[in-house]
């Protein structure tokens, strides 16, 4: 038997849901590219795509906009549960720890589309929840007039948010809602196939998203610009990374080895946001610099920008707080999961991958 550690080159299922195509740099979702439903379709309307394989027409874009805007309000149980995790607890264990309660009866049996959309709804109500009680401040009355996206900003910031920052989050969150067998998509489809339910997918997917190699990237970005600050000190300071053998954040990436057409379309979106920003110019030169020390350092690898990178650019420009990052990746990613849940379940099989022994053997 070949040993392949990090599974890459194994093919684990058919899935009609996205195709992430590494050499060509395109994402498809459904028939339709990421970049093309940015911008010009919103998060629920994408979220209708990947689960049921089709965008939805007027009259259910409508339905789907109430759906969505009913099901966020949060039982009073765990409010409280928020309230009393110790303030040191970091954001995606607090989401997992409230994920994880709301557990059964409701969300017994076969994943489907109304579980997804009751924890797709909730997850922006519970950031905001755990937010506000730690700065002592109060969560803003539910607005059922806004979409996801600005229902989001609005509970964080406490105000209706300007449409440039709504249309930039609503993109991302299109951009980053599905992205084919990443490791926590995987997790919540080995977790449904052993016919377990979907909190206890998601609550699982949410341990493998927060990981620096995967979704706790972004803050990893912004840490990287604080580090390096001025301009002068960029080619030094990636040497200096590079030449330990450690990573930089926000580039290089299992399938893509070609630019990531997220990054692209998110570069795109903050530069119309931030072009003007000292930080963003920095970021735009730390890029510059870092692909080109990367082929110095790491010939022939393609390492090239990915969607992280310009994620923290987006994040920042709209005003989310560094602790949010990861917390905001999980609020679009949700909807992917939710669709692979469905997907496994409709034609199920038990993953369970075997290992060569390496150990001792009785004598
Ligand atoms: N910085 C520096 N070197 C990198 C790198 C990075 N961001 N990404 C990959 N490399 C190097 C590896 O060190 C390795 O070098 P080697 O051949 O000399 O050992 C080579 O490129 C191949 O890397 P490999 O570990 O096989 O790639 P992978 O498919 O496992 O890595 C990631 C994918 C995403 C885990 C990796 O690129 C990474 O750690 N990136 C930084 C974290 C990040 O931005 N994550 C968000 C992903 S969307």
């Amino acid at each position: 038997m070949k040993v392949k550690p990090g599974l890459e080159g194994i093919v684990a299922a058919e899935t009609g849901i996205s195709l992430v195509d590494g050499e060509k740099g395109r994402l498809i979702y459904r028939g339709c590219r990421a970049e093309e439903l940015a911008g010009a379709r919103s998060f629920e309307e994408v979220a209708h795509l990947l689960w049921k394989g089709r965008l939805p027409d007027t009259a259910e874009r409508e339905r789907e906009r109430r759906r969505w805007a009913e099901a966020r309000v949060v039982p009073a149980f765990l409010q409280e549960l928020i309230a009393g995790i110790p303030r040191e607890t970091a954001m995606m264990d607090v989401i997992r720890t409230a994920v994880s309660a709301l557990g059964s009866p409701s969300f017994e049996g076969p994943p489907t589309e109304e579980q997804a959309i009751r924890i797709a709804s909730l997850l922006p109500t519970i950031i905001a929840l755990r937010l506000h009680h730690l700065k002592g401040s109060e969560v803003p009355k539910p607005r059922p007039d806004l979409s996801h996206a600005a229902h989001y900003l609005y509970l964080l910031q406490g105000k209706v948010p300007a449409p440039a920052h709504v249309r930039a989050l609503e993109a991302y969150f299109v951009l980053t809602a599905e992205h084919g067998m990443n490791a926590s998509t995987f997790t919540a489809r080995v977790v449904t196939s052993t016919r377990s339910d979907l909190i206890s997918a998601i609550a699982a997917a949410i341990g493998a998203l927060k990981g620096p190699l995967h979704g706790g990237a972004p803050s990893g970005v912004e840490s990287m610009l604080d580090e390096i600050g001025t301009e002068e000190r960029i080619e030094p300071w990636i040497r200096e990374q590079l030449a330990k053998g450690d990573r930089l954040m926000g580039f290089g990436h299992r399938i893509y080895k070609t630019e990531d057409p997220r990054a692209a379309a998110l570069r795109d979106i903050a530069v119309r946001l931030a072009a003007e920003e000292p930080w963003f110019r920095l970021a735009v030169q730390v890029e510059k610099e870092a692909l080109r020390l990367l082929e110095e350092y790491k010939p022939g690898r393609r390492i090239r920008t990915n969607v992280e990178y310009y994620a923290a650019a987006i994040f920042r420009a709209v005003g989310l707080p560094r602790e949010l990052y990861t917390a905001t990746f999980l609020c679009s990613r949700v909807v992917g999961w939710a669709a692979h849940a469905m997907e496994q379940a409709a034609h199920n099989r038990l993953i369970r991958p075997d290992s060569v022994y390496t150990g001792p053997v009785p004598r």
